[in-house]
């Protein structure tokens, strides 16, 4: 007898800016039915609603609606975490980690309760530890829990490359690794525009401009508008949640567990992996001259430091 397939069910935790975002980018590419939850009463119901209605205009039949109550993510094949205080001007992603780091833990246990065979994709900074404590939290298996950070820094990596370049931001392509903040490691030597490495196409000034530019990325934005991102991380996101729905088994920057990888262990950080049905299907290592593994060390000093306040 034919079994009629389950039509993918989605859950967004945190109905702020980026968690709606979110449910929004994934509603308008079809990724299946969602839910939007807030411990604030009538926001995510509001903002659910808003996106459902824009189904009939923009051609999607998802459901998205709107919660206070985990019951309703009951038996979600995704949950994303975007819950949690957001950054302010003059703020760094570290200053986040006491008060996101409980929120982080009870969304996780309440969410996997509901959904025990999800998968758990985190974007609440710190989000390299974030993602930790929300493996922990679970008790998930760790290729079952992720997170977000690299596919969006190395989406502005590719921005400013491909307006330096004067070409398409679709073929460059480039990856930054390591922890989510100024410590990150945008990897030169591995960026390309149409298959030409960079380094033979701009200066080295121009493109250590850039590497800056890509580390202080999300400050630039919050300087300006006060608030954090959420386009390019609801967009990152969502990249990352149909590999994994739609088993795609793309190669992306992804805050993954070490187990022995580059040498670390007990450690989450931003790796390139491949994301599938399974999650985390394989943590990819390159190699590394002796400056890009020194800036990988401080990397991973900086994640450490912040972990061992949450262990
Ligand atoms: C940023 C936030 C999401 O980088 O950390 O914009």
């Amino acid at each position: 007898m034919f079994q009629p397939f389950k039509r993918p069910k989605l859950t967004v935790v945190g109905s702020g800016a980026t968690g709606a975002a979110t449910a929004h980018i994934a509603a308008l590419k079809g990724l299946g039915d969602i839910v939007l939850l807030d411990v604030a009463e009538g926001i995510p119901q509001g903002k659910a609603l808003d996106i459902w209605e824009s189904g009939p205009i923009e051609g999607f039949d998802s459901r998205v609606v709107g919660t206070n109550d985990y019951a309703d993510t009951a038996g979600s094949d995704i949950v994303v975490i975007t819950a949690g205080m957001p950054r302010k001007p003059g703020m760094s992603r570290d200053d986040l980690l006491k008060v996101n780091a409980g929120i982080v833990h009870d969304v996780a246990a309440a969410a996997a309760q509901q959904s025990p065979d999800a998968i758990i994709v985190v974007l609440t900074n710190p989000a390299d530890v974030m993602t930790f404590v929300a493996q922990r939290a679970s008790g998930f298996p760790h290729h079952r829990v992720l997170g977000q950070a690299g596919v969006l820094d190395s989406a502005r990596f590719r921005t400013f490359l491909a307006d330096a370049l004067g070409v398409s931001p679709k073929d460059v392509s480039a990856f930054v690794m390591g922890n989510h903040g100024d410590a990150m490691v945008p990897l030169v030597r591995y960026s390309f525009a149409g298959g030409i490495p960079v380094e033979k196409l701009l200066p080295k000034a121009q493109i250590d401009e850039i590497v800056q530019r890509t580390r202080v990325g999300g400050g630039e934005i919050v300087n300006l508008m006060k608030m954090s991102a959420y386009y390019a991380p609801g967009s990152s996101l969502v990249a990352m949640l149909a590999s994994i729905l739609h088993d795609e088994h793309r190669l992306l920057p992804t805050i993954a567990y070490l187990n022995g990888e580059y040498g670390e262990r007990d450690i989450y950080l931003g790796v390139p992996a491949i994301l599938g049905g399974r999650g985390v299907e394989r943590v990819l290592e390159v190699d590394f001259t002796d400056e890009e593994r020194a800036m990988f060390q401080k990397s991973v000093d900086s994640v450490r430091g912040p972990l061992a306040l949450v262990k």
